[in-house]
C-alpha cells in the first residue's frame, strides 16, 4: 500500500473521539469514514473531525461503513463484548482491523478473531497503544539489554472511580464490564512487555452484586524469578504509576500506560563501605515524538505495517495478545467472573 491509508471508525463513542483527534496527526493516514448505529451520531462525529479534504463520510450503520471503498482499515471502538462480531464484519468486507482493547472477552474469542484475520488474509492488531508508546518501547529495549540491571520486582496499578449508570458499558456485564478487562489489561501488558510472559498468576477481587470485578489485585511470577504485583480498580483513584526494582536501582514510571518519561535511580555503594544511597538519576525518553495523546503512535504503527504488507505488528503480535487474553481468562476463573461468552 503506497496511498494514504483510509481509516473507518466503527462506533462513535468516547475513545473514538480521542483516536480521531490523534489520527489527524499521523502522516499517511486519513479519516475516511465513521459508522454509527444512528445516522445522526455518525454525522455529528464527522462534523467534529473535519480533515483537510472535508468531513469523513458518515454512515448510519456498521455494514455501510465496512462497505465504504475509501476505507482500508477499520478501527473497532465498540464495547469489548461486540469486538468479535464487528471485526468479523470488517474482515468479511475485505478490510484490515485495529481493534480496541481488550481484543475480546475471552481467549477463545480472541483466537477466533485471529483465525478470521488469517482466513481473510487481513491485518489485525489489538489497539494496545501502551506497547506502541515511544517511552515504553525505549524502556523495554533498555531493560532487555540490561541497561538498568536485572528486574526483580514490578508494581503497576491503574484505576479510577466509575460513577456511571448501570447501562454504561463500564458496569454492564453483557457488554464486558469489569476492572480486569477494562483496566487490568494495562498492568498485565506492562509486566509482559518488561518481564516476559508470566509463568504463574494469582488473582483476588471484590465483585459487585451483579458479579463484575470492581477491584482486582494480581501477583505474578515471571521468567528469571521476577515478581509482579498488579492492580485495577473501578472504585478508587489509583496512582496509575509503575515501578520496576532491579538489582541496581529503581525505575519509576508515572502514568505508565502513556508516560512522558521514566526515571531510573541507581542505588550504588558510594565506596564508604556501609553507605548505599541513590546515585544520579537517568531520565528515559522515547526515540520518536508522542503523537497527540499517544493513540497516534498505534495508528502510525498500523500504517507502517500496512505499507510493509504485514498481517500483524511486531509491537503487538497476535501471540502476545492471545497470551494476555489467556491470563485474564485464568484470573477471571480464579476470582469467579464469567461472561456469556464463556458459555459459548
Ligand atoms: N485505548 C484506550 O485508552 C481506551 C480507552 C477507553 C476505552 N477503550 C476501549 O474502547 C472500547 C469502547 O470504549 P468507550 O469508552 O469509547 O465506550 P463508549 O463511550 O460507551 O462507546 C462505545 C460505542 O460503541 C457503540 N455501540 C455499539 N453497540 C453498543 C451497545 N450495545 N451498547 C453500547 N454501545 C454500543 C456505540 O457507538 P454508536 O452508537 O456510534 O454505534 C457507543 O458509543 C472498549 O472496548 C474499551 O475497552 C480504550
Amino acid at each position: 500500500m503506497t496511498h494514504t491509508i483510509g481509516w473507518g471508525i466503527l462506533a462513535a463513542g468516547k475513545i473514538a473521539h480521542s483516536f480521531a483527534r490523534d489520527l489527524a496527526l499521523v502522516p499517511g493516514a486519513t479519516l475516511a469514514a465513521v459508522g454509527s448505529r444512528r445516522a445522526e451520531s455518525a454525522r455529528a462525529f464527522a462534523d467534529q473531525h473535519v480533515g483537510p479534504s472535508g468531513p469523513p463520510a458518515a454512515h448510519g450503520s456498521y455494514e455501510e461503513l465496512v462497505a465504504d471503498p475509501g476505507v482500508d482499515v477499520v478501527y473497532v471502538a465498540s464495547p469489548h463484548a461486540l469486538h468479535l462480531e464487528h471485526a468479523r464484519l470488517a474482515f468479511e468486507a475485505g478490510k484490515h482491523v485495529l481493534c480496541e482493547k481488550p481484543l475480546t472477552l475471552t481467549g477463545a474469542e480472541a483466537e477466533a478473531m485471529v483465525a478470521l484475520a488469517r482466513e481473510h488474509d487481513r491485518f489485525l492488531m489489538e489497539a494496545m497503544w501502551t506497547a506502541c508508546h515511544p517511552v515504553v518501547r525505549r524502556l523495554r529495549a533498555d531493560l532487555a539489554v540490561g541497561r538498568f540491571g536485572t528486574p526483580r520486582q514490578l508494581h503497576a496499578e491503574l484505576g479510577f472511580r466509575v460513577d456511571a449508570g448501570p447501562c454504561d458499558r463500564l458496569l454492564d456485564p453483557t457488554l464486558g464490564a469489569g476492572a480486569l478487562l477494562d483496566m487490568g489489561v494495562y498492568p498485565l501488558t506492562f509486566a509482559h512487555l518488561m518481564l516476559g510472559e508470566a509463568e504463574e498468576l494469582h488473582g483476588t477481587a471484590v465483585l459487585s452484586e451483579g458479579g463484575i470485578d470492581l477491584d482486582v489485585a494480581i501477583t505474578g511470577r515471571y521468567p528469571g524469578g521476577a515478581l509482579a504485583t498488579l492492580s485495577a480498580s473501578m472504585t478508587s483513584w489509583s496512582s496509575r504509576s509503575a515501578s520496576i526494582a532491579t538489582d541496581r536501582g529503581r525505575i519509576d514510571v508515572a502514568s505508565f500506560h502513556h508516560p512522558t518519561h521514566a526515571v531510573f535511580t541507581p542505588f550504588a555503594d558510594r565506596g564508604s563501605g556501609d553507605r548505599v544511597g541513590p546515585g544520579e538519576r537517568v531520565v528515559v525518553e522515547g526515540d520518536e515524538p508522542v503523537l497527540g495523546g499517544g493513540y497516534g503512535n498505534e495508528a502510525a504503527e498500523v500504517v507502517r505495517c500496512l505499507r510493509a504488507g504485514l498481517r500483524e505488528s511486531p509491537l503487538v503480535p497476535h501471540a502476545q495478545t492471545l497470551a494476555l487474553m489467556r491470563q485474564m481468562d485464568e484470573v477471571r476463573r480464579q476470582v469467579g467472573v464469567r461472561y456469556a461468552a464463556d458459555e459459548r
